[in-house]
């Protein structure tokens, strides 16, 4: 049983309940790619925490506060006040979401040819560490590599393989740690670690930067399982994390528990001048960065809500409730259970499925297909590398599937429902079809990418 949701609910919204011949006509009219399925389609929708959170009562009030005068509105002070408390940093630039954060750091700190080295870099923050000319480089633990281990901060960077990086001939031009690792499960980066980098980057003259999209989450995983942190509060320990870093990019979408924002922040004047230029020629004056007042001020409200430990507590809980329904039904996921998402072993499940059939994208699909759920992929099609005609060169060297838990917007019995279509799957795995590669764009597969079932078992 997970813990009690800590609200109730008082505005509601109708979720399609829909029949699996309804579903099949929807994906094959979205070329078997669930990013061009509609909300229509969808009935429990796990494709992504990032935007898709509910508001509180009290940021709907913040919202109607909001100031929306063009320059220095009231609505930029209150985040700004919040922001300030919580990171220390003094240069603070509201933006319109996390990547908008990214390219102008990139592109005011890094020069053409400099590495960025990160404990895992999101993908659109490789691709905007690529779009100012260099070059992203993940240098995971070693104990990541492992799925099924339990140990607790698999989100750390290797950091002997960091050292030697730093040590070595390659011109640093960056540190960028991402807490929680997203793209490595979702595991949390330990202080521990944090302050190792923060010494080494020190050490040798390289700015230090979060990727801060779940630092709260990060915060409270840090309480529960890292010596010493057990009676500080999940905010004490995420102001600590940004004491250790020169700034910050982050996609409040996340965190912040808004629909659209995200931040850059930093103490080097400098850095933060120019930085200030390329914001206010691309996203917008440096007092609003792309967002509306209501924004800023919902926003000031949902980084104070989302250290409560009650709601991130019962967040962890659902989370891990949900890996454990899948497990008991039969699917693994990648241990130990994070926050913001649970990670199924379609691998493991689907072992009759190569991977240029894209087992984790046919269990995805037969969750939609199932159940009406909507998730996301996290293996070769996603990261493998394939040719110009769509076959397997090198694959992924997991085979994933990302259940994203929104926040404060499902309740226990959603969940139990995704546990039961997880089950019921499991109960005959061999009956998922593999997929063949329809279109592949030279980018941003996932999203643009067709393809088409294999034969299906009778
Ligand atoms: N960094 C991390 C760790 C992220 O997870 C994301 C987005 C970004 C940066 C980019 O932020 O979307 O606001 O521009 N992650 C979303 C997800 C899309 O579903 O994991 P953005």
């Amino acid at each position: 049983m997970p813990l009690m949701e800590p609200y109730r609910i008082k505005v509601v919204e109708p979720i399609p309940i829909t029949t699996r011949p309804y579903r099949e006509l929807a994906l094959a009219r979205a070329g078997y790619n669930q990013f061009n399925l509609t909300a229509e389609d969808v009935t429990i929708d796990l494709l992504s925490d990032s935007g898709t959170g509910a508001l509180s009562a009290e940021q709907q009030a913040a919202g109607i506060r909001g100031d929306e005068t063009y320059a220095g509105s009231r609505s930029f002070f209150r985040f700004r006040d919040v922001v300030t408390e919580l990171t220390g940093y003094e240069h603070i630039y509201p933006v319109h979401q996390g990547r908008g954060a990214e390219r102008i750091l990139f592109s005011s700190l890094l020069k053409p040819g400099q590495v960025c080295v990160s404990n895992t870099h999101f993908d659109t923050t490789r691709a905007n560490v690529e779009l100012a000319h260099a070059v992203a480089l993940d240098l995971p633990c070693q104990e990541s590599k492992d799925l099924d281990s339990d140990h607790p901060f698999k989100g750390d960077v290797d950091l002997a393989a960091l050292r030697a990086v730093l040590e070595g001939p390659e011109d640093v031009g960056l540190v960028l740690m991402t807490i929680t690792n997203n793209g490595g499960g979702g595991q949390p980066v330990s202080m521990a670690n944090l302050e190792a980098v923060a010494g080494l980057a020190r050490a040798h003259g390289v700015p230090f930067f979060l990727d801060a999209a779940r630092f709260a989450e990060n915060a409270w995983l840090v309480t529960e399982r890292e010596p010493g942190y057990g009676d500080q509060t999940p905010r004490e320990v995420a102001r600590r994390a940004f004491a250790l870093a020169d700034g910050c990019v982050a996609s409040l979408k996340k965190d912040g528990i808004v629909h659209i924002g995200g931040l850059l922040a930093m103490r080097d004047p400098e850095l933060a001048k120019r930085c200030e230029l390329l914001l206010i020629a691309t996203e917008g004056f440096k007092t609003y960065g792309g967002l509306a007042g209501r924004d800023l001020d919902m926003l000031a409200q949902g980084l104070l809500e989302v250290t409560e430990p009650t709601y991130l507590r019962a967040r962890a809980s659902a989370t891990a409730y949900l890996a454990d329904l899948a497990r008991r039904g039969g699917v693994d996921s990648v241990r130990p259970t994070g926050v913001h998402a649970v990670y199924l072993n379609a691998g493991r499940l689907l072992p009759h499925l190569p991977s240029e059939s894209f087992p984790g994208h046919a269990l995805a699909l037969e969750l939609f297909l199932a159940g009406g759920i909507r998730c996301a992929e996290v293996g070769s099609l996603y990261l493998g590398e394939l040719d110009e005609d769509g076959r397997m060169l090198k694959p992924a060297p997991y085979e994933l599937v990302r259940l994203a838990i929104p926040r404060r917007v499902y309740t226990q019995s959603h969940l139990e429902y995704v546990g039961e279509v997880i089950a019921g799957i499991a109960k005959d795995p061999e009956r998922v079809p593999g997929y063949r590669m329809v279109y592949a764009p030279p980018l941003l597969r996932p999203f643009n990418c067709t393809l088409e079932p294999l034969a299906q078992r009778s």
